[in-house]
């Protein structure tokens, strides 16, 4: 089924009343795609707030299972999106993988103890499986400061390739949304750059980028992700 971005506005808002109403009109992968395009592109910033947290159903791949990461990990699968966490160090990801945080965080054990039970939180170290298995990349490594007073961004890179790598054998649309602490325009010099070079796919048409800044606190971290509103920007800086 593909549906026109007047067709897609018309039954989102229908579908923003129950899941079911929605996931139906998700049915096929070529619909999916192009109405997750539309909805960050053309519906208004609390609608779309409004159906990524009660109505789309997800399957999210999530890199860096450190502070932040484990965090949205926990909170998405709770949400009752499918989350599969990446990270390079395997300690971390069996960790999740068995239904014990990583990390020590009020809420945290119950969470992901609870995700784990329903099936909906996995971790990995296999990149590329994840990004092929996914709706959406969510960008969660970190960005230490350099001596020079920079940030390291070269974990932000490394990710930013694998994942191109994943998607030059993935058909679908994709969407990557950048949670690390960076400079305003690193999407635009280091990171679309990066996944347009190993994917050799076009950002705007074959995958998008936004921006989600990670505001919270540690030892709040849980209450602060979900009493917050979840906030996204294109590469233009247009909240969506
Ligand atoms: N900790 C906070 O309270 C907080 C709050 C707001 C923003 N931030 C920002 O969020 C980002 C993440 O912070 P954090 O505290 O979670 O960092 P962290 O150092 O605790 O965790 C980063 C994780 O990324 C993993 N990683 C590194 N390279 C990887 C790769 N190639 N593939 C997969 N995983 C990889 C590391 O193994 C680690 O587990 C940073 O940019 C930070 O500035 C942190």
């Amino acid at each position: 089924m593909i549906v026109s971005p007047w067709e897609a506005q018309d039954k989102l808002l229908v579908g923003v009343q129950t899941r079911r109403s929605l996931i139906h009109l998700d049915a096929s992968d070529s619909g999916k795609s192009l109405l997750k395009l539309w909805l960050s592109r053309i519906v208004s910033y609390s609608a779309f707030h409004k159906i990524w947290e009660f109505s789309v159903s997800l399957s999210i791949s999530l890199f860096g299972l450190g502070y932040v990461g484990s965090v949205s990990a926990a909170c998405f699968a709770h949400m009752g999106h499918k989350v599969t966490g990446v990270d390079i160090s395997k300690t971390k990801v069996e960790m999740l993988d068995s239904g014990r945080s990583p990390i020590i965080e009020a809420r945290m054990d119950e969470l992901v103890a609870q995700a784990n039970k329903s099936c909906r939180l996995h971790a990995t170290t296999d990149s590329i499986a994840a990004v092929l298995a996914s709706d959406v990349s969510f960008v969660c490594v970190g960005t230490p400061s350099l001596k020079s007073g920079k940030l390291d961004l070269s974990h932000v890179e490394h990710v930013s390739r694998e994942i191109g790598t994943a998607l030059k054998q993935k058909k679908a649309f994709h969407t990557v949304v950048l949670r690390s602490t960076v400079l305003p325009g690193t999407t635009e010099t280091l990171m679309i750059p990066a996944i347009e070079s190993t994917s050799e796919k076009k950002h705007g048409t074959d995958f998008a980028v936004c921006y989600n800044p990670e505001f919270m606190r540690e030892g709040s971290a849980v209450g602060d992700f979900f009493s917050r509103p979840t906030r996204f920007w294109d590469r233009k800086a247009r909240s969506t």
